[in-house]
Protein backbone atom coordinates (compact mmCIF):
# COMPACT_ATOMS: atom_id res chain seq x y z
CA UNK A 1 0.00 0.00 0.00
CA UNK A 2 0.71 3.52 -0.90
CA UNK A 3 0.62 5.92 2.00
CA UNK A 4 0.61 9.19 2.52
CA UNK A 5 3.65 10.46 3.66
CA UNK A 6 4.00 13.78 6.18
CA UNK A 7 6.39 16.04 4.92
CA UNK A 8 9.41 15.26 7.46
CA UNK A 9 12.10 17.14 9.27
CA UNK A 10 16.07 16.38 7.80
CA UNK A 11 17.23 13.30 9.46
CA UNK A 12 20.22 13.34 11.30
CA UNK A 13 23.55 11.62 11.15
CA UNK A 14 25.71 10.32 13.34
CA UNK A 15 28.09 13.05 13.57
CA UNK A 16 25.03 15.75 14.00
CA UNK A 17 25.39 17.00 10.37
CA UNK A 18 21.95 17.28 8.78
CA UNK A 19 21.32 14.73 5.95
CA UNK A 20 18.10 15.38 3.61
CA UNK A 21 15.79 12.72 2.42
CA UNK A 22 15.51 12.66 -1.00
CA UNK A 23 12.52 13.62 -3.14
CA UNK A 24 11.93 12.72 -6.94
CA UNK A 25 9.67 12.74 -9.57
CA UNK A 26 10.00 12.58 -13.38
CA UNK A 27 7.88 15.13 -15.53
CA UNK A 28 6.52 13.64 -18.37
CA UNK A 29 6.73 16.69 -21.42
CA UNK A 30 3.10 17.40 -22.53
CA UNK A 31 3.45 20.72 -23.94
CA UNK A 32 2.61 23.99 -22.75
CA UNK A 33 1.28 23.90 -18.79
CA UNK A 34 -2.28 24.86 -17.54
CA UNK A 35 -3.28 26.15 -14.23
CA UNK A 36 -3.92 22.33 -13.35
CA UNK A 37 -0.44 21.02 -13.36
CA UNK A 38 0.86 24.12 -11.78
CA UNK A 39 -1.29 24.32 -8.74
CA UNK A 40 -1.33 20.16 -9.33
CA UNK A 41 2.26 19.39 -9.35
CA UNK A 42 4.42 22.05 -9.88
CA UNK A 43 3.53 24.25 -6.98
CA UNK A 44 3.55 21.23 -4.47
CA UNK A 45 6.99 19.72 -6.09
CA UNK A 46 9.00 23.34 -5.72
CA UNK A 47 7.19 23.23 -2.20
CA UNK A 48 8.80 19.56 -1.28
CA UNK A 49 12.36 21.53 -2.96
CA UNK A 50 12.35 23.36 0.39
CA UNK A 51 12.29 20.56 2.71
CA UNK A 52 14.04 17.61 1.08
CA UNK A 53 17.37 17.14 -1.62
CA UNK A 54 14.92 17.18 -4.91
CA UNK A 55 15.64 15.74 -8.00
CA UNK A 56 13.46 16.68 -10.42
CA UNK A 57 13.79 15.33 -14.22
CA UNK A 58 12.29 15.64 -17.62
CA UNK A 59 10.92 11.96 -18.41
CA UNK A 60 11.97 12.06 -22.42
CA UNK A 61 12.67 7.92 -22.96
CA UNK A 62 9.35 7.77 -20.93
CA UNK A 63 7.39 10.34 -23.56
CA UNK A 64 9.08 8.26 -26.28
CA UNK A 65 6.25 5.28 -25.87
CA UNK A 66 3.87 7.43 -27.67
CA UNK A 67 6.10 10.92 -29.18
CA UNK A 68 7.85 9.10 -32.67
CA UNK A 69 8.62 12.91 -33.99
CA UNK A 70 12.35 13.56 -33.26
CA UNK A 71 11.51 17.73 -33.24
CA UNK A 72 8.48 17.29 -31.24
CA UNK A 73 10.83 15.60 -28.17
CA UNK A 74 13.10 17.70 -28.13
CA UNK A 75 10.29 20.35 -28.08
CA UNK A 76 8.16 19.00 -25.80
CA UNK A 77 11.61 18.67 -23.44
CA UNK A 78 12.71 22.29 -24.06
CA UNK A 79 8.97 23.08 -23.26
CA UNK A 80 8.88 21.34 -19.84
CA UNK A 81 12.13 22.28 -18.99
CA UNK A 82 11.50 25.82 -19.95
CA UNK A 83 7.93 25.59 -17.68
CA UNK A 84 9.84 24.80 -14.39
CA UNK A 85 12.23 26.96 -14.37
CA UNK A 86 10.04 29.82 -15.52
CA UNK A 87 7.31 29.38 -12.49
CA UNK A 88 10.33 29.24 -10.20
CA UNK A 89 12.24 25.94 -10.06
CA UNK A 90 16.41 27.09 -8.71
CA UNK A 91 18.88 24.74 -10.85
CA UNK A 92 21.40 25.59 -8.03
CA UNK A 93 18.88 23.88 -5.18
CA UNK A 94 17.15 21.16 -7.38
CA UNK A 95 18.89 18.58 -9.21
CA UNK A 96 17.06 19.42 -12.72
CA UNK A 97 17.99 16.92 -15.43
CA UNK A 98 16.65 15.02 -18.72
CA UNK A 99 16.38 11.16 -18.32
CA UNK A 100 18.48 10.27 -21.33
CA UNK A 101 21.19 12.20 -20.13
CA UNK A 102 21.75 8.79 -17.43
CA UNK A 103 22.54 5.69 -18.83
CA UNK A 104 22.09 4.46 -14.91
CA UNK A 105 18.85 4.29 -15.62
CA UNK A 106 18.54 1.64 -18.28
CA UNK A 107 21.05 -0.73 -16.87
CA UNK A 108 19.14 -0.72 -13.95
CA UNK A 109 15.93 -0.93 -15.75
CA UNK A 110 16.93 -3.98 -16.83
CA UNK A 111 17.98 -5.76 -13.12
CA UNK A 112 14.78 -4.91 -12.11
CA UNK A 113 13.07 -6.54 -14.71
CA UNK A 114 14.23 -9.81 -13.80
CA UNK A 115 12.40 -9.00 -10.31
CA UNK A 116 8.94 -7.59 -12.40
CA UNK A 117 6.15 -9.93 -12.11
CA UNK A 118 4.48 -9.87 -15.51
CA UNK A 119 1.37 -9.85 -14.37
CA UNK A 120 2.12 -7.10 -12.01
CA UNK A 121 2.47 -5.25 -15.66
CA UNK A 122 -0.29 -7.05 -17.18
CA UNK A 123 -2.43 -5.45 -14.27
CA UNK A 124 -1.29 -2.10 -14.39
CA UNK A 125 -4.08 0.60 -15.61
CA UNK A 126 -2.15 2.33 -18.52
CA UNK A 127 -1.43 -0.74 -20.36
CA UNK A 128 -4.71 -2.40 -19.37
CA UNK A 129 -7.07 0.69 -20.11
CA UNK A 130 -5.53 -0.24 -24.00
CA UNK A 131 -6.01 -3.93 -24.06
CA UNK A 132 -9.32 -3.43 -22.54
CA UNK A 133 -10.15 -0.87 -25.37
CA UNK A 134 -9.10 -3.57 -28.13
CA UNK A 135 -11.23 -6.27 -27.06
CA UNK A 136 -14.26 -3.82 -26.75
CA UNK A 137 -13.21 -2.92 -30.36
CA UNK A 138 -13.50 -6.45 -31.19
CA UNK A 139 -8.97 -5.77 -32.01
CA UNK A 140 -6.25 -7.98 -31.06
CA UNK A 141 -5.52 -7.33 -27.48
CA UNK A 142 -1.85 -5.52 -27.91
CA UNK A 143 -2.70 -4.33 -31.40
CA UNK A 144 -0.84 -0.96 -31.07
CA UNK A 145 0.74 -1.68 -27.79
CA UNK A 146 4.66 -1.22 -28.06
CA UNK A 147 6.69 -2.90 -25.50
CA UNK A 148 8.45 0.39 -24.04
CA UNK A 149 4.56 1.04 -22.62
CA UNK A 150 4.47 -2.42 -21.37
CA UNK A 151 7.35 -1.84 -19.38
CA UNK A 152 6.74 1.56 -18.71
CA UNK A 153 6.79 0.86 -15.05
CA UNK A 154 9.91 -0.90 -14.79
CA UNK A 155 11.85 2.25 -15.97
CA UNK A 156 9.94 4.59 -13.70
CA UNK A 157 10.83 2.07 -10.91
CA UNK A 158 14.46 2.64 -11.77
CA UNK A 159 14.24 6.63 -12.15
CA UNK A 160 13.13 6.15 -8.77
CA UNK A 161 15.53 3.40 -6.70
CA UNK A 162 18.74 4.38 -8.59
CA UNK A 163 18.97 7.42 -6.34
CA UNK A 164 17.90 6.21 -2.59
CA UNK A 165 14.67 8.40 -3.32
CA UNK A 166 12.28 8.71 -0.02
CA UNK A 167 9.70 10.42 -0.77
CA UNK A 168 7.97 10.82 -4.78
CA UNK A 169 5.43 13.20 -5.29
CA UNK A 170 3.06 12.31 -7.60
CA UNK A 171 -0.74 12.06 -8.78
CA UNK A 172 -3.29 9.92 -7.82
CA UNK A 173 -3.17 8.47 -11.62
CA UNK A 174 0.86 7.70 -10.79
CA UNK A 175 -0.11 5.67 -7.65
CA UNK A 176 -0.27 2.26 -9.04
CA UNK A 177 2.99 3.18 -10.50
CA UNK A 178 4.44 3.32 -6.82
CA UNK A 179 3.23 0.75 -5.74
CA UNK A 180 4.71 -1.64 -8.61
CA UNK A 181 8.06 0.07 -7.53
CA UNK A 182 7.82 -0.80 -3.94
CA UNK A 183 7.33 -4.19 -4.65
CA UNK A 184 9.71 -4.29 -7.32
CA UNK A 185 12.19 -3.31 -4.65
CA UNK A 186 10.89 -5.28 -1.94
CA UNK A 187 11.16 -8.29 -4.58
CA UNK A 188 14.96 -7.45 -4.91
CA UNK A 189 16.02 -6.64 -1.26
CA UNK A 190 14.35 -10.25 -0.06
CA UNK A 191 16.62 -11.74 -2.63
CA UNK A 192 19.70 -9.62 -1.81
CA UNK A 193 19.43 -8.17 1.74
CA UNK A 194 19.20 -4.64 2.28
CA UNK A 195 20.40 -2.92 -1.05
CA UNK A 196 17.63 -0.77 -1.94
CA UNK A 197 15.75 2.26 -0.33
CA UNK A 198 11.77 1.79 -0.54
CA UNK A 199 10.10 4.88 -1.75
CA UNK A 200 6.75 6.33 -0.09
CA UNK A 201 4.03 7.88 -2.63
CA UNK A 202 3.05 11.62 -1.88
CA UNK A 203 -0.20 11.66 -3.57
CA UNK A 204 -1.36 15.22 -3.62
CA UNK A 205 -5.09 15.25 -3.65
CA UNK A 206 -5.45 18.88 -4.49
CA UNK A 207 -4.64 17.35 -7.97
CA UNK A 208 -8.45 16.08 -8.59
CA UNK A 209 -9.96 19.20 -7.43
CA UNK A 210 -9.37 21.31 -9.76
CA UNK A 211 -11.78 22.19 -12.23
CA UNK A 212 -11.61 22.60 -15.88
CA UNK A 213 -13.58 25.05 -17.19
CA UNK A 214 -16.12 22.48 -17.68
CA UNK A 215 -16.24 21.37 -14.38
CA UNK A 216 -14.31 17.94 -15.05
CA UNK A 217 -11.02 17.77 -13.77
CA UNK A 218 -8.49 20.25 -15.75
CA UNK A 219 -6.59 18.21 -18.34
CA UNK A 220 -5.49 18.22 -21.53
CA UNK A 221 -7.44 15.25 -22.99
CA UNK A 222 -10.75 16.46 -22.07
CA UNK A 223 -9.75 19.52 -23.79
CA UNK A 224 -10.91 22.21 -20.58
CA UNK A 225 -7.88 23.80 -19.53
CA UNK A 226 -6.62 27.29 -18.65
CA UNK A 227 -3.31 27.69 -20.39
CA UNK A 228 -0.32 29.45 -18.13
CA UNK A 229 1.87 30.88 -20.33
CA UNK A 230 -0.03 31.28 -23.84
CA UNK A 231 -0.61 35.00 -24.93
CA UNK A 232 -3.63 37.34 -22.91
CA UNK A 233 -6.15 36.26 -25.61
CA UNK A 234 -5.85 32.89 -25.23
CA UNK A 235 -5.92 33.01 -21.85
CA UNK A 236 -9.12 35.19 -21.53
CA UNK A 237 -10.88 32.79 -24.04
CA UNK A 238 -11.51 29.80 -21.82
CA UNK A 239 -11.22 31.90 -18.49
CA UNK A 240 -14.77 33.79 -20.36
CA UNK A 241 -16.10 30.48 -21.31
CA UNK A 242 -15.91 28.67 -17.24
CA UNK A 243 -19.55 26.84 -17.04
CA UNK A 244 -21.32 28.59 -14.18
CA UNK A 245 -25.66 27.76 -13.23
CA UNK A 246 -27.81 30.74 -14.52
CA UNK A 247 -27.90 32.20 -11.33
CA UNK A 248 -28.47 35.77 -11.26
CA UNK A 249 -26.19 38.37 -10.03
CA UNK A 250 -28.81 39.20 -6.93
CA UNK A 251 -29.20 35.40 -6.14
CA UNK A 252 -27.08 33.81 -3.28
CA UNK A 253 -24.62 31.11 -4.72
CA UNK A 254 -22.85 28.78 -2.87
CA UNK A 255 -18.68 29.41 -4.05
CA UNK A 256 -18.13 25.54 -3.59
CA UNK A 257 -19.92 24.70 -6.33
CA UNK A 258 -18.95 27.76 -8.31
CA UNK A 259 -15.78 26.83 -10.90
CA UNK A 260 -14.93 30.00 -11.09
CA UNK A 261 -14.10 30.53 -7.39
CA UNK A 262 -12.45 26.95 -7.20
CA UNK A 263 -9.63 28.50 -9.21
CA UNK A 264 -9.86 32.50 -7.47
CA UNK A 265 -9.00 30.66 -4.27
CA UNK A 266 -5.90 29.42 -5.12
CA UNK A 267 -4.55 32.69 -6.43
CA UNK A 268 -6.04 35.38 -4.69
CA UNK A 269 -4.87 36.88 -1.00
CA UNK A 270 -6.96 35.13 1.95
CA UNK A 271 -8.56 38.37 2.84
CA UNK A 272 -9.72 38.85 -0.52
CA UNK A 273 -11.24 35.06 -0.96
CA UNK A 274 -13.20 35.51 2.12
CA UNK A 275 -14.68 38.70 0.88
CA UNK A 276 -15.43 36.73 -2.01
CA UNK A 277 -17.08 33.74 -0.20
CA UNK A 278 -19.20 36.50 1.48
CA UNK A 279 -20.14 38.13 -1.71
CA UNK A 280 -21.24 34.86 -3.47
CA UNK A 281 -23.00 34.14 -0.10
CA UNK A 282 -25.08 37.18 0.24
CA UNK A 283 -26.02 37.67 -2.96
CA UNK A 284 -24.74 40.78 -5.44
CA UNK A 285 -22.01 39.02 -7.69
CA UNK A 286 -22.00 38.57 -11.31
CA UNK A 287 -20.24 35.41 -12.91
CA UNK A 288 -19.47 37.95 -15.94
CA UNK A 289 -17.38 40.00 -13.18
CA UNK A 290 -16.04 37.32 -11.46
CA UNK A 291 -14.55 35.93 -14.66
CA UNK A 292 -12.83 39.16 -15.97
CA UNK A 293 -11.86 39.44 -12.22
CA UNK A 294 -9.93 35.87 -12.03
CA UNK A 295 -8.57 36.80 -15.91
CA UNK A 296 -6.80 39.81 -14.40
CA UNK A 297 -5.70 38.41 -11.09
CA UNK A 298 -3.83 35.34 -13.52
CA UNK A 299 -2.46 37.95 -15.91
CA UNK A 300 -0.82 39.71 -12.79
CA UNK A 301 0.51 36.45 -11.54
CA UNK A 302 1.84 34.82 -14.31
CA UNK A 303 2.98 37.58 -16.69
CA UNK A 304 6.63 37.67 -15.42
CA UNK A 305 6.99 34.30 -15.66
CA UNK A 306 5.63 33.65 -19.24
CA UNK A 307 8.65 36.52 -20.53
CA UNK A 308 10.78 34.38 -18.36
CA UNK A 309 9.39 31.48 -20.74
CA UNK A 310 9.33 33.26 -23.81
CA UNK A 311 13.05 34.41 -22.62
CA UNK A 312 14.07 30.83 -22.12
CA UNK A 313 12.38 29.15 -24.91
CA UNK A 314 14.33 31.49 -27.44
CA UNK A 315 17.59 29.93 -25.59
CA UNK A 316 17.12 26.59 -25.67
CA UNK A 317 20.99 26.29 -25.76
CA UNK A 318 20.79 27.55 -22.23
CA UNK A 319 18.11 25.32 -21.22
CA UNK A 320 20.29 22.34 -22.68
CA UNK A 321 22.97 23.46 -20.61
CA UNK A 322 21.31 23.33 -17.56
CA UNK A 323 20.19 19.90 -17.67
CA UNK A 324 23.14 18.42 -18.42
CA UNK A 325 24.74 20.31 -15.39
CA UNK A 326 21.87 18.95 -13.38
CA UNK A 327 22.88 15.31 -15.34
CA UNK A 328 26.07 15.59 -13.58
CA UNK A 329 25.41 16.10 -10.17
CA UNK A 330 22.33 13.44 -10.56
CA UNK A 331 25.07 10.56 -12.28
CA UNK A 332 26.93 11.38 -8.40
CA UNK A 333 24.17 9.73 -6.46
CA UNK A 334 23.42 7.26 -8.94
CA UNK A 335 26.55 5.86 -9.99
CA UNK A 336 27.21 4.62 -6.61
CA UNK A 337 23.80 3.02 -5.37
CA UNK A 338 24.07 1.37 -9.02
CA UNK A 339 27.59 0.11 -8.03
CA UNK A 340 26.06 -1.55 -5.10
CA UNK A 341 23.30 -3.09 -7.14
CA UNK A 342 25.96 -4.72 -9.88
CA UNK A 343 27.81 -5.87 -6.66
CA UNK A 344 24.39 -7.30 -5.02
CA UNK A 345 23.75 -9.52 -8.39
CA UNK A 346 27.06 -10.97 -8.94
CA UNK A 347 27.47 -9.32 -12.43
CA UNK A 348 31.14 -7.33 -13.60
CA UNK A 349 31.69 -5.15 -10.29
N1 LIG B 1 4.93 8.29 -15.20
C1 LIG B 1 4.98 9.64 -14.72
C2 LIG B 1 3.83 10.44 -15.35
O1 LIG B 1 3.24 10.16 -16.27
C3 LIG B 1 6.29 10.31 -15.05
C4 LIG B 1 7.42 9.64 -14.38
C5 LIG B 1 8.43 8.94 -14.98
C6 LIG B 1 7.71 9.62 -12.98
N2 LIG B 1 9.32 8.51 -14.08
C7 LIG B 1 8.91 8.89 -12.83
C8 LIG B 1 7.05 10.15 -11.86
C9 LIG B 1 9.47 8.67 -11.56
C10 LIG B 1 7.61 9.92 -10.61
C11 LIG B 1 8.80 9.20 -10.47
O2 LIG B 1 3.43 11.43 -14.98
Amino acid sequence: MVQQVKIELKSEEEDGTKLRQITLTGIKPTGQPHIGNYLGMIKPALELAETYQALYFIADYHALTTVKDKKELIHLTHQATATWLALGLDPNEVIFYRQSDIPEVFELSWALACFTAKGLLNRAHAYKAIVDDNISEGREEDKNINVGLFTYPVLMAADILLFGTHVVPVGLDQQQHLEITRDVALTFNRNYGDVLTIPEAVIRKEVMTIPGIDGRKMSKSYNNVIPIFAPSNQVRKPVMRIVTDSRLPEDPKDPDECNIFAIYRHFADADAVAAKRQLYLDGGLAYGEMKKELFALLETTFSAQRDRYNDLMDNTDELDKILEEGSEKARDIAVPILAKVRKAVGVSP
